[in-house]
């Protein structure tokens, strides 16, 4: 007789957790990518030179200020992405609070937590399991909060939001490293649980169906 031992993890999401799951990791690698971009091969101020240099090949000449401009415009453009990329981050955002209210009551993280509350201190896996739903919860704290600030920025014509723009702008700059460390932590977690105890989380994140024993 063979004994299955079940998991807490071993749960299946629903579709509709896990789409939202590999979209927001597409998004999330876009929205990074713009940052990165900006900073390194788009940074204003080393490409003026490129600029001049450019420029001075075609026989023309442009001093350091119009040089600025041109270079400035990329990474205004970089910008104009990232707040696209943007408001599709705050749509998954709203998407995931919908399926938080439609998906069944045991996929619902609140409820997995609340199950995983009234389980014995001496069941082994409910300090690790609570531990990675916490995780959870804050990603998704943060993830409300740097969609309100990102929009704040985007929507710079209105008065109000004109008038914090620059601690807004500082705040939502800070929160990315909040998000560097949970994709961080996050990896090393999947990537651990896949090859120990719990192989096939991460298919199991593709397909949906709960295969760990
Ligand atoms: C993956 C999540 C995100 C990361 C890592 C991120 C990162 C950043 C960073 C580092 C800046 C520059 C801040 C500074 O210069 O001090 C920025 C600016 C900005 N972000 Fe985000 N952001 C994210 C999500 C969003 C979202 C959801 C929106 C909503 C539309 C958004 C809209 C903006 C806007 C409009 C700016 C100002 C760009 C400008 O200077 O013109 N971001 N973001
Ligand atoms: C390729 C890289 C990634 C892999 C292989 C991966 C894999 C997984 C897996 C297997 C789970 C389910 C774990 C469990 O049952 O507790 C999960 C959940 C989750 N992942 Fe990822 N992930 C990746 C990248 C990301 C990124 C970039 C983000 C966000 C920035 C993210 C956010 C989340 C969140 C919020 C959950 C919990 C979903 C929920 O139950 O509410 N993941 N991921």
């Amino acid at each position: 007789m063979s004994t299955v031992q079940t998991s807490l993890f071993n749960h299946h999401n629903p579709a509709i957790i896990r789409i939202w799951h590999w979209l927001t990791v597409l998004f999330f690698f876009a929205s990074i990518s713009t940052v990165l971009l900006h900073s390194t091969l788009f940074e204003t101020r080393d490409n003026i030179g490129m600029v001049q240099e450019q420029v001075a090949e075609k026989g023309g000449t442009i001093n350091a200020e119009q040089a600025k401009a041109v270079a400035h415009e990329f990474s205004d453009k970089l910008w104009m992405a990232h707040k696209f990329i943007g408001f599709g981050i705050v749509f998954l955002f709203l998407w995931r609070i919908v399926a938080e209210v439609v998906v069944s009551k045991e996929s619902k993280l609140s409820s997995k937590i609340k199950f995983a509350l009234k389980l014995p201190l001496s069941n082994e896996e409910r300090k690790h399991y609570l531990l990675v739903k916490y995780s959870y919860s804050i990603f998704y704290l943060l993830l409300f909060l740097m969609s309100v600030t990102g929009l704040i920025l985007a929507f710079e014509e209105v008065e109000l939001f004109d008038k914090i723009h620059r601690p807004v702008k500082q705040f939502h700059g800070f929160l990315q490293y909040t998000f560097y460390l949970f994709i961080g932590l996050h990896l090393v977690g999947v990537v651990k649980a896949e090859l120990t105890k719990y192989a096939g989380i991460v298919s199991g994140m593709i397909h949906g169906k709960g295969n760990i024993s």
